[in-house]
């Protein structure tokens, strides 16, 4: 279980997460919504070790997040898989060297990593490597490198490569912004699929209305640094839907198209 404690975040003075209280049970899958700037982004990175909040707690069956202590955010985070809407892959490596670092947990620092070269791995970290493209249905691009392959292609390598540290929980931020609606639809689809057949705890922020209602029972809605809902989607009716991004009835045809 993950459980959030009254999680208060400022960032020159501004109020990011205003007294975030949550919990979430190994193994649910859960959408998290917002306008721009609610604090969405914030609130996975308090969850994977990279914000430090002002106040409050996170706590991971049981233990507490120690921010300063080095091996103890280590140990966190490899528990920890992250899906980004760029896909934050290293473009001019093969598939499977993106893949085999994700055993390293070491990706998701925004850095690229640079493999010299797949001899540093294991015979069985290799299969494994493999065994996850298959999975994610990819395997027969394993030694194609990242920037010839299209933008769906990228986030099934970006999810072979954060199951490679055999995670308890995915967290995945606007994981298809940069996809089409029907590529959309199979990522949304592999990663509750995922979700299912692992047992893995999937928080995935999304702009798509429409994608959130068809996929997910639990939402949890952010404004301001807030949580204003969390629950069933269907208990939240369109005026409400439309308040939380802040539109105006009249102007509900152009969002719902954008
Ligand atoms: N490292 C930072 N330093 C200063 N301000 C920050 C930092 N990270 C986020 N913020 C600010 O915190 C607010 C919330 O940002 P956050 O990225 O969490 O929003 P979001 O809900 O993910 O928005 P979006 O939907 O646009 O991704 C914004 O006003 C942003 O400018
Ligand atoms: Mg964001």
């Amino acid at each position: 279980m993950i459980s959030l404690q009254n999680i208060t975040k400022k960032f020159k003075g501004d109020t990011v997460l205003d007294n975030i209280c949550l919990k979430i049970q190994q193994g649910e899958s859960i959408a998290i919504i917002g306008p721009s700037g609610s604090g969405k982004t914030t609130l996975i990175r308090t969850i994977n070790g990279f914000v430090i909040p002002d106040n409050g707690s996170i706590s991971i069956d049981g233990k507490e997040i120690k921010y300063s202590d080095k091996k103890n955010l280590r140990q966190m985070r490899k528990r920890i898989g992250m899906i980004y809407q760029l896909f934050n892959l290293v473009e001019r490596t093969s598939v499977l060297e993106n893949v085999l670092a994700g055993s390293l947990g070491r990706y998701d620092n925004g850095v690229g990593l640079v493999l010299s070269t797949i001899g540093l791995f294991s015979k069985e970290e290799k299969e494994k490597a493999m065994e996850l493209l298959r999975f994610v249905d990819i395997e027969h691009k394993a030694s194609e490198r990242v920037d010839r392959l299209s933008g769906g292609e990228k986030q099934r390598v970006a999810i072979a490569r954060a199951l490679m540290q055999n995670p308890d929980i995915l967290l995945a931020d606007e994981p298809i912004a940069n996809l089409d609606p029907k590529t959309s639809q199979k990522i949304i689809d592999l990663l509750l699929k995922i979700n299912e057949e692992k047992g893995i705890t999937l928080l995935c922020v999304l702009h798509h209305i429409d994608t959130v209602k068809d996929n997910f029972n639990r939402v949890i809605a952010l404004k301001k640094g807030k949580i204003i809902f969390d629950g069933k989607i269907s208990l939240l009716n369109k005026t409400e839907l439309l308040s939380l991004y802040e539109i105006e009835e009249s102007e509900e045809f152009e969002w719902m198209a954008a």
